[in-house]
């Protein structure tokens, strides 16, 4: 092989090919790849460097936490601004906003008809209860509305990822009933921090930052012909609020809190004392395709199948 300066290797890099491979994933390497080579020269990253950055994607990989450094690193909140600014372009206007899914949803809770408890035995919180409606952007109840619900125990931990949980704990899908409407008896959760002794901490204690999130409940609401909305609310009062290592928090899915609610009408959900009550409608946009509608692909995407 030849001698080759630096943008010699990249062009070759960049252009050798015995097949068309694919055009898009070709694409996008290659831009990667360029950006990488001008960091490593401008930055003058050291060999050393360079292999201590390789083993620790490396271990990053076997922990599984990739989707934590994605989020961490803004870009989870990117791919949301992005689409609410096509959005916007198209003039796709309403709806409750999206906001980060996370790499902790499990497919496959525990199916519940209009109501449902998230948690079991005594409460590790505040006992608390979210209900509402599922509408439309017309304001038509969305009857039967399937709502995922998911978040983190009283360490801060999701069933499926954190040691010593049981399957599906704090995990259901809730159908809402004929006019929209559900409710769900849970504790209020606390704030989420990335694993200590970490590949994920590592870099965050590099870069000078924490790994914590406010608290917050993640929700996928699915029903035929409407967009599948993917988003989370936030406890209000957490210190974390507006300092999400997620960058995910947004104004309007802030909840209000009522405490103090007596518990007439709650007695299926096993309530018989005071609790903490919040309100939540959530409104569904039109889709404008199938795909849209259904969140089959993201459920495959999850759990490994194609979809
Ligand atoms: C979470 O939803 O709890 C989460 C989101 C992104 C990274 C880590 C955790
Ligand atoms: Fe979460």
């Amino acid at each position: 092989m030849a001698e080759l300066t630096q943008q010699q290797l990249l062009d070759l890099v960049n252009s050798v090919q015995i097949a068309p491979g694919n055009a898009r994933v070709r694409a996008i390497t290659q831009r990667i790849v360029s950006d990488l080579f001008k960091t490593i020269d401008e930055l003058d990253v050291s060999a050393d460097e360079f292999w201590t950055a390789t083993d620790w994607l490396s271990r990053l990989g076997a922990s599984g936490q990739l989707g934590l450094i994605t989020a961490g690193l803004g870009f989870d909140r990117l791919l949301d601004i992005r689409a609410d600014e096509a959005d916007q372009r198209a003039g796709r206007t309403g709806g409750t906003p999206r906001a980060i899914e996370g790499p902790l949803y499990v497919a496959g809770a525990p199916a519940a008809k209009g109501e449902a408890r998230l948690d079991e035995g005594a409460p590790k919180g505040e006992v608390f209860v979210m209900e509402g409606q599922v509408r439309d952007t017309a304001g038509r109840p969305v009857a039967h509305a399937q709502i995922d619900v998911w978040h983190a125990n009283e360490h801060g931990g999701y069933s499926h990822f954190f040691p010593g949980t049981q399957p599906y704990e704090l995990r259901r899908r809730i159908e809402a009933d004929a006019q929209g409407r559900y409710r769900f008896r849970s504790f209020l959760p606390p704030g989420y921090a990335i694993p200590p002794n970490s590949p994920t901490s590592e870099l965050f204690a590099a870069l000078g930052r924490h790994g914590q999130r406010p608290a917050h409940v993640h929700f996928l609401v699915a029903a035929p012909a409407l967009r599948t909305l993917t988003t989370q609310i936030n406890i209000p009062g957490d210190a974390y609020l507006d300092d999400d290592f997620a960058f995910a928090t947004r104004d309007d899915l802030v909840l209000t809190l009522e405490r103090g609610v007596a518990p007439a009408g709650y007695a299926s959900l096993g309530i018989d004392a005071p609790f903490v009550r919040a309100h939540f409608d959530f409104v569904m946009q039109p889709a404008s395709s199938a795909d849209e509608a259904s969140p089959a692909a993201r459920i495959a995407r999850v759990t490994g199948a194609t979809a």
